[in-house]
């Protein structure tokens, strides 16, 4: 069967906020989780049931990507960090590495306009050795265009692996030791916190993984220690705005705890 990009990049679904206002759930403000992070799950699974290519399955994440983006928007969560190509990634066919690096870069070219009307401030969280060149120029492009914007930020988790970040907040911090600026004997989590590529960032409230894979796969680990997990059936081709809010919603009934023991004594 042909994959015609068109049925979904130019999207017969609402590519833009806002929504009908009537149909946005009613969020009660404070409560909805500040950080969201996406494992965006389920490309080539979605691609494979229609006999398409892998790639295909990554096209018609697009259009979903910028639902995520309205639906947060519409909920008021603050930051969306989306995982988009982890570190253990580059294992995958050359062609498909190569599909999904021109590819992020094409999606951040073609939509910072849109992103920028938004309000997104774009950030990136990743490694820069090995990640393309023209990746990394555009992501910066972006994040100087809209370093002012304060509506939402959206972080592309890029070449991005946890383990990787915090062994490169460890080297940071074992330099400053080396240069005398700090002491060896003074490492705190706030030093690791304040070490991480995203230091202003708060922690990750929610994280939510897409294609009923229930493991994190090496995404954010210091930031989402605590987070409330959230794994939904749907591959991500198949998401959209509901998805999202209907993760709000769970997690709105979740109860926190922090290790702490609530003041009722449940
Ligand atoms: C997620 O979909 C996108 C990336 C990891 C880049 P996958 O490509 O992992 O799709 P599945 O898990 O093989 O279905
Ligand atoms: C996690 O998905 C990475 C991204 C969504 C970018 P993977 O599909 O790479 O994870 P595993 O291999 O199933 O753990
Ligand atoms: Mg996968």
């Amino acid at each position: 069967m042909a994959f015609d990009s068109r049925k979904y990049r130019s999207l017969d679904r609402p590519a833009a906020p806002f929504s009908d206002p009537t149909i946005i759930p009613h969020f009660p403000a404070g409560k909805v989780p500040r950080h969201v992070g996406v494992i965006m799950d389920g490309n080539g699974r979605w691609a494979k049931k229609r006999g398409l290519k892998r790639t295909d399955g990554h096209q018609a994440a697009e259009p979903v990507v910028f639902d995520t983006i309205a639906a947060a928007i519409e909920a008021h969560v603050r930051y969306l960090s989306l995982y988009t190509f982890s570190t253990e990634n580059w294992n995958r066919s050359p062609s498909e590495v190569r599909f999904l690096m021109n590819f992020s870069r094409d999606i951040i070219h073609r939509r910072i306009d849109q992103m920028n009307q938004w309000g997104v401030r774009i950030r990136w969280a990743g490694r820069r050795p090995r990640l393309w060149k023209s990746v990394i120029d555009e992501l910066e492009r972006a994040e100087e265009i809209t370093k002012h914007n304060k509506v939402i930020d959206v972080v592309f988790c890029i070449n991005y692996g946890g383990r990787a970040e915090l062994a490169d907040a460890a080297a940071a911090i074992a330099k400053e030791v080396r240069d005398g600026k700090i002491s060896g004997d003074r490492v705190t989590e706030k030093m690791m916190s304040d070490h991480l590529y995203n230091p202003d960032i708060p922690d990750v409230d929610l994280v939510i993984r897409t294609s009923g894979e229930m493991r994190t796969s090496n995404f954010l680990p210091w930031e989402a220690a605590y987070a409330e997990l959230d794994f939904v059936p749907e591959l991500f081709p198949d998401c959209g705005r509901q998805v999202f809010w209907r993760c709000i919603n769970d997690y709105l009934h979740r109860h926190r705890r922090f290790g702490a023991v609530p003041a009722s004594g449940e």
